[in-house]
């Protein structure tokens, strides 16, 4: 990642900060823009903010506590008051691809049950239309052969994912398919095509669920409403 990069996910990440209100309960995204989300957070922790926060994956579970944010679960909480997440793709819906980092079902749990979702992200993210990033499945690792061959009949290229030779497991224990479309037309019905094929655990399209976006480029950073 470029430092210009960098500098903007920054930048997107520590806007986001400025929702937070003393006593929320907090979705905690994945990803490297919400990273500085959390940083900048912990440190209003440190100042005497008192927030709790739900984490999306164990990655952000690692970071949240190293910058001393209280943590909470669903065994205590049913509803969140806001979530911060990032996307690898926004189109101009506000539907998201996300999955990169392969945490997109606890992110979704995290963000559904969430009053407002804040995404955060660097320009680069916003796209025309959905489809160019490989938009990541979770599937049952059993049979994951069969489901990757009726995704492909939707016309995508389901690639298993990967890492270090060995392949790639969930938070939950499951596979990751990153399925190949190049464009996606219409996410929406992409997203039930996909759910109701047996192996299939969730997807990477969040439809409808962003209220704002923050995105942030060479000059500015945006804000967006939904
Ligand atoms: C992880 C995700 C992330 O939110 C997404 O990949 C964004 O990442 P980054 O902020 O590093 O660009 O969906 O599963």
């Amino acid at each position: 990642m470029s430092e210009q990069v960098n500098l903007f996910k920054k930048a997107a990440g520590e806007k986001a900060v400025e929702y937070i209100k003393d006593g929320m309960i907090i979705g905690l995204g994945s990803g490297s823009t919400v990273y500085w989300t959390l940083k900048k957070l912990g440190e209003l922790v440190e100042e005497g903010l008192n927030v709790k926060g739900i984490p999306s994956s164990l990655r952000t579970e690692g970071w949240a506590k190293e910058f001393k944010i209280p943590l909470t679960d669903f065994s205590e909480v049913q509803t969140l008051d806001i979530a911060i997440d990032g996307a690898d793709e926004i189109d101009p819906d506000f539907n998201l691809t996300k999955g990169g980092g392969g945490s997109l079902v606890r992110e979704k749990m995290v963000d559904a049950h969430s009053k407002k979702l804040i995404i955060v992200a660097d320009e680069s993210k916003m796209v025309s239309q959905l489809g160019e990033f490989p938009l990541p499945v979770e599937v049952l690792p059993f049979g994951w052969e069969v489901t990757a061959k009726k995704i492909e009949a939707l016309g995508a290229k389901p690639v298993l994912r990967e890492r270090e030779d060995s392949i790639f497991i969930s938070n939950n224990g499951n596979y990751i398919l990153d399925c190949h479309f190049h464009t996606i037309a219409d996410p929406k019905k992409l997203h039930h095509e996909l759910k109701q094929m047996l192996g299939v655990v969730e997807t990477g399209l969040f439809i409808d669920m962003t209220d704002t976006i923050i995105i942030a480029g060479q000059n500015e950073v945006k804000v967006i409403d939904h």
